[in-house]
């Protein structure tokens, strides 16, 4: 039979999976798309329906640079950015232009699981470069610099998936002076950079592009809706010309140019803005609730710091605990996460686990919570 799904995850209505990283049903802007369909499709205009210009549409360029600047706390050039059909593409894109199969890739560990894939699709060597709780520890990214030459380093700077650490500026700047050291390119993949909900975390490496070191790749995906497959690159210009001169856009033209006219006028009506106001505030309280019934239930069981932005609760379990082998018991439970494992390229981390708090609401988020309690409580070798 033929797979009818519309959607990547499909979770049976039984269950309960916090594993699945993406917003809720319940938050995607559809009356918001609606209308910016309203405005931008008058049945006349033609242009966004031909191919793109390869940079990406220049008017939605500039409105992007408009709210990034503002976002950033800093001025952003409409002509640094090159548009993405998200972060995925952008980092797919960046290996195939700039790495060759066998190349080392230093990535944190742990580190966001499906980057993983994109590098092995591109026949990468990882190497884990460990982490504390201010994200990638410096002098261990300089200890492996003493015998690896990596093409490639990948890090995300602010509210890291899975562990929501975020790099002050100071390592900020010494990752950006690094690559400029031992001649390697800086993918700073920067997609929670924009979902803080305390404070805002220090400028994004787009600060440190002047170097030609450093591609900042941001997303529509988590500030917007993942279906519209829309983000950016922001890199200087002689680096940037990689990515406009790609065979892919030169064949393609520039990507998803209907997409980025619809959202043009989210941008430029302040309507991004607003949405991304309201979706902070539903994530507090998501929080809220989940660090809430984390404690109750789950005290003195797991470890972990609240979120200060981004998606996730990473959850450090009692010693002896294996959260894959947890996983193998929870769907007696009706309740799913990630399993460290799935973060680490060296197949490790077995005593961590990822809850995403995105895309349940208050009493789901509860109740999940609970089944989750009762299966740790049942397999707690202590
Ligand atoms: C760190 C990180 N990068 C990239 C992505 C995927 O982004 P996009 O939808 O823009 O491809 C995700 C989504 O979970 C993510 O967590």
């Amino acid at each position: 039979m033929s797979d009818l799904r519309t959607t990547q995850v499909s979770v049976p209505p039984d269950m309960i999976d916090f594993g699945i990283g993406q917003p809720g049903f319940d938050l995607l802007p559809a009356r918001l798309m609606q209308s910016a369909a309203a405005r931008r499709l008058d049945g006349v205009e033609t242009s966004f329906l031909n191919y793109g210009a390869e940079q990406g549409d220049g008017f939605f360029r500039q409105a992007l640079a408009r709210f990034l600047s503002d976002g950033y706390d800093e001025a952003v050039d409409p002509d640094a950015l090159f548009i993405t059909a998200g972060a995925s593409n952008a980092l797919d894109l960046t290996c195939t232009l700039f790495t060759r199969p066998g190349d080392v890739v230093f990535a944190a560990e742990p580190t966001y699981f499906l980057a993983l894939r994109i590098f092995a699709d591109h026949g990468l060597r990882v190497v884990p470069i460990p982490t504390d709780e201010q994200g990638m520890n410096i002098q261990a990214l300089e200890d492996a610099l003493r015998t690896e030459r990596p093409t490639l380093l990948y890090v995300i700077p602010s509210f890291q998936n899975p562990a929501g650490m975020t790099l002050p500026m100071e390592r900020r700047r010494r990752l950006a002076e690094l690559a400029t050291e031992y001649d390697f390119l800086i993918a700073a993949d920067e997609v929670y950079h924009l979902l803080a909900y305390t404070a805002a975390p220090p400028a994004p490496m787009a600060h440190f592009t002047a170097d030609g070191r450093v591609i900042s790749i941001g997303s529509f995906s988590k500030i917007l809706a993942p279906g519209l497959r829309l983000g950016w690159i922001q890199a200087e210009p002689a680096l940037l010309r990689r990515f406009v001169t790609s065979g892919l856009v030169d064949s393609g033209g520039g990507l998803n140019p209907f997409t980025s006219a619809l959202v043009r006028v989210a941008l430029e009506e302040g309507w991004q803005e607003e949405y991304l106001a309201r979706l902070r505030r539903t994530y507090v309280h998501r929080i809220d609730v989940m660090d809430a019934v984390l404690r109750e239930e789950l005290g003195g069981l797991v470890d972990y710091t609240r979120p200060a932005g981004g998606f996730f609760f990473w959850l450090a379990l009692a010693p002896g605990m294996d959260s894959q082998r947890l996983q193998a018991a929870a769907s007696a439970y009706q309740v799913g996460f990630q399993p460290g494992v799935r973060f680490s390229s060296r197949g490790k981390l077995h005593d961590r686990l990822r809850l995403s708090f995105a895309f349940y609401g208050e009493d789901t988020i509860r109740e999940g919570v609970s089944r989750l309690a009762r299966l740790l409580r049942v397999q707690d070798p202590g």
